[in-house]
């Protein structure tokens, strides 16, 4: 199991997953469910890669960078690193959002995706835990954080706030 930076080279792939993946799901947002192939790769790729390192973007965002979790020949998900917080972030997203494909779930690859994903944020967060953010209702999803050392620091009407320890 590997997770790899969102590419050019993967393009089939990940245009199949962005495309499948639900316009919102549990909070996890995604403008280009639906989208054409020839769209993802004139527009949406190009633009999900720069966001790394945007330019021409408002002052509010963030650098994020895609990644894709992959077993063998298979895209199981895909995990989302935010680089830093801002208030917004802080007190809503946080670093990190994922998803993995609905065939997949159920399966262990959440978690362990998310491990994988660590291993990345931790190198790259300069704040000294990684915040995350899960729908009350979401068990799924708090499991993932808790089994990665997930723990609350507190909650809205209808989120949990968790954070993971950066060492
Ligand atoms: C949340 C999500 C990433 C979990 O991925 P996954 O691969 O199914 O996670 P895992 O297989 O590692 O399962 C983690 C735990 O949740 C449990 N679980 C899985 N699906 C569940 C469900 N529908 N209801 C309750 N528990 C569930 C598993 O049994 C496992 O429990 P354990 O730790 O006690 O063994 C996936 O369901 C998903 O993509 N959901 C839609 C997008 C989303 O919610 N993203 C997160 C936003 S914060």
């Amino acid at each position: 199991m590997e997770l790899r930076k969102i590419n050019t080279n993967d393009i089939e792939a990940q245009w199949a997953y962005t495309t499948e993946l639900p316009t919102d799901e549990n909070g996890l947002t995604n403008p280009y469910n639906g989208v054409s192939y020839e769209e993802y790769k004139e527009k949406v790729l190009p633009t999900l890669i720069s966001y790394e390192h945007p330019v021409n973007m408002p002052d509010w965002f963030v650098p994020e960078t895609y990644y894709y979790l992959w077993d063998g020949d298979c895209l199981i998900g895909e995990f989302r690193i935010r680089h830093h917080l801002t208030e917004a972030l802080k007190n809503g997203a946080g670093h990190i959002g994922y998803s993995i494909s609905k065939k997949y779930r159920g399966k262990g690859y959440g978690t362990a995706g998310l491990k994988l994903t660590l291993d990345i944020a931790r190198k790259i967060v300069p704040e000294n835990e990684i915040y995350l953010r899960v729908n009350k209702d979401n068990i799924a999803s708090q499991k993932v954080m808790i089994n990665n050392g997930g723990y609350r620091v507190g909650e809205d009407e209808d989120h949990y706030f968790m954070r993971i320890p950066k060492v």
